[in-house]
């Protein structure tokens, strides 16, 4: 990649979709917060968590990531995470995000509900990024366990936009989760889903079809069924595109393997995404950085991720149109 596009792909105005902000918690956090609170973590040092984080699969790396979460305690724990991502979102350019976030890792181990929301919320008020927050069901567990959630999130569901669907994906399939989404679409929130990234196409169909799905998180797999690539297309349904995760998890060995230009070319709605970047090797910009070095791709490709990020979000029409309009003034002082 040349230094030109590096700074641009560093510095242009960028949405990002697809965050746990779980997963944006840094071992020296954890460590942080264990002592703050307490808790005995199985690890002795920060250097012997992060040796931890070999990850062969998605399972594998959830049990540590679950583990990690273990220190969320109090409000300001939750407070202290999600204030800590969106320096970084802020540093890397992100103007927009939304945050996913796991109440049952929390609830189950006796943390309130009014815990989970007023820490993580009011970090996302106290920054200059905009931040809306997404509250994912576990796909782990049983949908009456979501349909509980749900009805304990009642008195906060003005403070998330929508839902989403997360944890171990094969053999747990969207249709799990038909009600708590219909009911989720009765009361006007916004609906997303992982599916296609370890799961096959045919879960990326279902979240669309049985669950209503707006987006899909990953879904690195749907160009395995073309008919399904053509409508996805079609439909302009976006992909929230994770690329280090994704090498990581061994979605793909290498991030020259990766299938983003092949999404792109396709005329899909993707975008890029750090999904849990204290666990993957790094935030928005790390991604890109990654991605723009091992892939072929352009200035071109640079403007349409970024112009995607801000056209697949939940904002309301006058502020996409006024980010996609600092994209467009952004790209258009660069030099051709
Ligand atoms: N996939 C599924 N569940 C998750 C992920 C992911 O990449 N990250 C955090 N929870
Ligand atoms: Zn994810």
């Amino acid at each position: 990649m040349n230094n030109q596009l590096r700074t641009v792909v560093q510095a242009m105005p960028k949405a990002e979709l697809h965050i746990h902000i779980e997963g944006s918690l840094e071992p020296e956090l954890i460590f942080a917060l264990a002592a703050r609170n307490g808790v005995a973590l199985p690890y002795a040092s920060v250097e012997a968590l992060r040796a931890a984080y070999a990850f062969t699969d998605l399972q594998s790396f959830l049990d540590i990531y679950y583990a990690g979460a273990s220190v969320l305690l109090q409000e300001q724990d939750f407070y202290d995470m999600t204030a800590a991502y969106l320096k970084k979102a802020e540093a890397d350019n992100v103007r927009h995000t939304e945050i996913f976030f796991d109440p049952q890792t929390h609830t189950a181990r006796g943390v309130a509900m009014e815990t989970v929301f007023n820490g993580i919320h009011r970090a996302c008020q106290d920054s200059p990024v905009s931040a809306t927050l997404i509250m994912c069901f576990l796909r782990h567990l049983s949908e009456e366990d979501a349909l509980s959630t749900l009805e304990a999130a009642t008195p906060y569901l003005d403070k998330i936009i929508g839902v989403g669907l997360d944890s171990s994906e094969v053999g747990h399939p969207p249709e799990k989760f038909a009600r708590v989404f219909a009911r989720c679409r009765e009361l006007g929130l916004h609906l997303v889903a992982h599916a296609g990234e370890e799961g096959p196409p045919a879960y990326i169909e279902s979240a669309l079809d049985v669950l209503h799905v707006e987006r899909i998180d990953h879904g690195v797999r749907v160009l395995e069924d073309a008919a399904l690539t053509a409508r996805v297309a079609r439909e302009r349904i976006a992909l929230t595109v994770c690329p280090l995760s994704n090498t990581k998890l061994r979605v793909f060995d290498q991030m020259k393997d990766h299938n983003l230009v092949q999404l792109l070319d396709a005329g899909l709605v993707a975008t890029v995404n750090s999904d849990d970047p204290a666990y993957f090797g790094g935030y928005m910009n790390d991604n890109f950085i990654a991605t723009f070095e091992a892939l072929p791709l352009t200035l071109a490709h640079a403007r349409t991720l970024a112009r995607n990020s801000f056209e697949a979000s939940f904002l309301p029409a006058e502020q996409k149109q006024r980010f996609l309009a600092e994209v467009d003034a952004y790209f258009a002082a660069v030099p051709a």
